[in-house]
């Protein structure tokens, strides 16, 4: 059953269809024979189409690396009105940061779920940047955004010139259309819109909310697995993309929203982005189920790195230093022996933000709710809350393994160091009192002498030295 989102879109059928793999050479038709069978630019295409190339690394990039795409459609990208600065500007977007729109801060910092807006807000609106670093013009760094939003695009698709979205829903589902096909995303999902693509977001569930972690001057790869061997972690084939799809009735008025420097632009034009009868590459929107991944950890003591549980990563040109890697905290068995099962106490080169789709967060006994997000930035200390800690220790491990359940926390790391946005510093719904989840930590220690002569350990001095 179909229900209308949009005026200007068809509703998405329940049983989307969808290609499989990470990286492949894809290829597919909305009309069968529209794909030029033999060369990317006839001289005349199938059905009078247009050939359309995107590039999404430079032309001489190793062919290991490179990725375009030839997209064939109903009118090229470029028949539209010029560009011009979006009125009203958005001023929550940055994509250069610096000291004029940002700030640097070791501080940890927590903000609670941030409640949807009322007033009608579609994902371009209530998309906000929270912190980030680098320069998108410079293709090198990144951008944590998050969205509150209630209302489907309408009669506009968005496309960031910066980098690529990766999309974490975490309340409200996301119907996205982009050029390459239609992509349903449930929180628990996440979704890739690589740099360029346009593509319009439609809320069939009302009020939604989420993350999107934006990368400059480069692509997310799956991680190498190293000695875990050829399997484990995100498969390939779990990554789904999306079939041709085209709309080619008039859109009189439509308006490209382009994300360039951070700022936006709109042009209009009279027709829809999403026009495309068949395409064929390796330069590709996608979605993954965190659901499908098969995490590894320690089986017999301590706790593993994080690392262990990257599902996607960015890299840099420094062997092993990720620009931003992708990592989620799924369900697991903790099995560890005479050990603290929770997260480690840590600082880190590299910054840390955080968020929780659902559930709870281990290390945390409270304070870290679904929807919020916390940044623990470049050498600044983080772990276990009091609660968690003491918990522990008092309690010791259950006999046996654990399961954690109900959860699916996540985090953007980097290895650049990410300055935040003012309106995040001074958001209502940031927790001032963040470090209080810490102050109570009391010393343990106890010294040598009082070992030794505490011989019972009933806490009372026995004999002299
Ligand atoms: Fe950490």
């Amino acid at each position: 059953m179909e229900s209308t989102v949009s005026d200007a879109r068809p509703s998405f059928p329940v049983d989307l269809e969808y290609q499989s793999g990470f990286g492949n050479s894809f290829s597919s038709e909305a009309i069968a024979g529209a794909l030029p069978g033999n060369q990317n630019s006839p001289l005349v295409c199938p059905y009078g189409l247009y050939a359309e190339q995107i590039s999404g690394t430079s032309f001489t990039t190793p062919r290991k690396l490179n990725q375009r795409s030839w997209l064939y459609r109903v009118k090229p990208s470029v028949t539209h009105e010029p560009f011009k600065p979006r009125i009203p500007e958005h001023e929550r977007l940055v994509s250069e940061f610096d000291e004029s729109n940002s700030y640097a801060t070791p501080t940890q910092l927590r903000w609670k779920p941030v409640e949807v807006p009322v007033t009608p807000t579609d994902f371009i609106d209530g998309l906000y940047t929270v912190c980030g670093a680098g320069s998108s013009y410079l293709r090198h760094g990144f951008a944590v955004h998050m969205y509150t939003a209630n209302k489907s695009m309408d009669n506009c698709a968005f496309c960031s010139a910066d980098g690529d979205f990766l999309i974490v829903p975490q309340e409200g589902r996301l119907w996205i259309t982009t050029e390459c096909g239609r992509l349903q995303v449930s929180p628990g999902e996440i979704v890739v819109i690589p740099q360029g693509f346009r593509f319009a977001v439609d809320l069939p569930d009302g009020p939604s909310r989420g993350y999107a972690a934006e990368i400059f001057g480069t692509h997310f790869q799956l991680p190498d697995l190293g000695p875990i061997g050829a399997n484990g972690l995100a498969a390939s084939r779990d990554f789904l993309t999306p079939v041709a799809w085209f709309d080619h009735v008039s859109r009189p008025g439509y308006t490209i929203v382009q994300k360039f420097g951070g700022k936006l632009f709109t042009a209009k034009q009279d027709f829809s982005p999403f026009n495309v009868a068949a395409w064929h590459g390796n330069y590709v929107p996608y979605k993954y189920d965190l659901s499908k991944f098969c995490p590894y950890n320690t089986v017999l003591i301590d706790h593993a790195d994080p690392s262990i549980n990257t599902v996607l990563t960015a890299p840099t040109d420094r062997p092993g230093v990720a620009l931003l890697d992708f990592v989620i905290f799924p369900p697991r068995w903790l099995v560890a022996e005479h050990t603290f099962r929770p997260p480690y106490y840590h600082r880190n080169c590299m910054s840390e933000f955080m968020g929780l789709i659902y559930g709870g967060y281990e290390a945390k006994a409270d304070g870290f709710l679904p929807g919020g997000a916390s940044l623990h930035s470049c050498m600044t200390p983080h772990g276990p809350d009091t609660i968690t800690y003491e918990a522990t220790i008092a309690n010791g491990n259950e006999p046996g393994p654990r399961r954690i359940s109900n959860t699916m926390a996540f985090m953007f790391e980097s290895c650049l160091m990410p300055r935040v946005c003012p309106w995040a510093l001074e958001s209502p719904f940031r927790d001032h009192d963040y470090y209080q989840c810490w102050i109570g930590l009391k010393s343990h220690f106890t010294s040598p002498e009082e070992t030794q002569l505490d011989v019972d350990g009933d806490g009372e001095v026995e004999g002299s030295r």
